[in-house]
C-alpha cells in the first residue's frame, strides 16, 4: 500500500498508567476512506487508545501518525461520537450540527449546503428546530452523529455509540452511519463489543487481546453492501472472529 493511501499510522504504541501496561507495542495502518472496527474485552484499552489519538493522554512510546504527521487535533479535523449521546442542550438540531462548522469559521453558503446535506441524509428535516430534550435518545445520537460527519473529518471515530440502543434503532443507525460514510468519505474508526455490528459496519475488523492489549488478528470483511446478517457469508465471518475471540 502506497503512504499516500494510508491515513493512520500506529507504529510501536505503548501506554502505561504507572505500572499499569494497557496498551503494548500496537502497530497497524487505516487506510484513506477505510471504516475500521475495533473489538476487545471491557477493559482492554480501546478507549484509552481512542484517547490516545486525540491527545488527550500523551503514549509512553511509539506514536501515531495522520497523514504522516503526528496525530493533533489542531492540525487534523477529528470528530469523535461517544457511547452517551452528547448533544448541546442550549442548540437546536440545526444549530448542533452547524457548530464545529461556525467554528472552524466556515462561509454561511457553505454551512448551509453542508447541514441542508448532512439533514437530509439523517431525515431531520422535521427536527430541524428542536432542542435536544424533546427527542430520544436515538434521535439525540443521531444529531451528534450529523454533527461528527458535518466536519467532513480527516478521521471519525466513534466509541460503542450504539451499546444504549434498542436492536430494531441500532440496524437503523448502523444503516444511517454507512450512508454518510459512503456519501463523505470519512475515514471512521468504530469500537464496539457487537460482532454482529462489527462484521455488519466494518471493511476489516481488528480484534485486540485481553489488557494488556495487543492487535491479535484482523479480519477483512469483502462483502458487497447493504449485508445482510442471515447471509451464508456473512454468518461464517462472524463466526471466523467468534473462534478468535475465544481467549478472552
Ligand atoms: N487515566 C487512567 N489512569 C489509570 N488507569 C486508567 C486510566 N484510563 C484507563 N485506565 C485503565 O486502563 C485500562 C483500559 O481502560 P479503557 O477505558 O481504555 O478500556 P476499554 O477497552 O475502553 O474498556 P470498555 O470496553 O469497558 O469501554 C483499564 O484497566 C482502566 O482502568
Ligand atoms: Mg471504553
Amino acid at each position: 500500500m502506497a503512504s499516500k493511501d494510508i491515513k493512520v499510522q500506529v507504529n510501536h504504541l505503548t501506554k502505561k498508567f504507572g505500572d499499569l501496561l494497557v496498551l503494548d507495542d500496537i502497530s497497524f495502518n487505516i487506510n484513506k476512506g477505510e471504516f475500521v472496527c475495533i473489538v476487545g474485552p471491557t477493559g482492554c484499552g480501546k478507549t484509552t487508545f481512542l484517547n490516545l489519538l486525540t491527545r488527550l493522554i500523551e503514549p509512553t512510546s511509539g506514536e501515531i501518525l495522520i497523514d504522516g504527521k503526528p496525530a493533533d487535533p489542531h492540525v487534523h479535523n477529528i470528530s469523535f461520537v461517544f457511547q452517551e449521546p452528547s448533544a448541546f442542550p442550549w442548540l437546536t438540531a440545526q444549530q448542533n450540527i452547524e457548530y464545529g462548522l461556525k467554528i472552524k469559521k466556515k462561509s454561511s453558503e457553505e454551512i448551509k449546503s453542508q447541514v441542508d446535506k448532512i439533514i437530509g441524509l439523517l431525515g431531520l428535516e422535521k427536527f430541524r428546530n428542536a432542542y435536544p430534550h424533546e427527542m430520544s435518545v436515538s434521535m439525540e445520537q443521531r444529531v451528534v452523529i450529523g454533527r461528527a460527519f458535518a466536519l467532513n473529518p480527516d478521521l471519525l471515530l466513534m466509541d460503542e455509540p450504539y451499546g444504549q440502543m434498542d436492536i430494531k434503532m441500532r440496524y437503523y443507525l448502523e444503516d444511517e452511519v454507512i450512508r454518510l460514510w459512503k456519501a463523505t468519505g470519512s475515514t471512521v474508526l468504530f469500537i464496539t463489543h457487537n460482532l454482529e455490528e462489527a462484521v455488519y459496519l466494518a471493511e476489516r475488523v481488528l480484534i485486540l487481546s485481553n489488557k494488556p492489549a495487543k492487535i491479535k488478528a484482523e479480519k477483512k470483511v469483502d462483502l458487497p453492501r447493504p449485508r445482510s446478517v442471515s447471509d451464508d457469508k456473512f454468518v461464517e465471518i462472524r463466526k471466523d472472529i467468534t473462534d478468535m475471540i475465544k481467549w478472552w
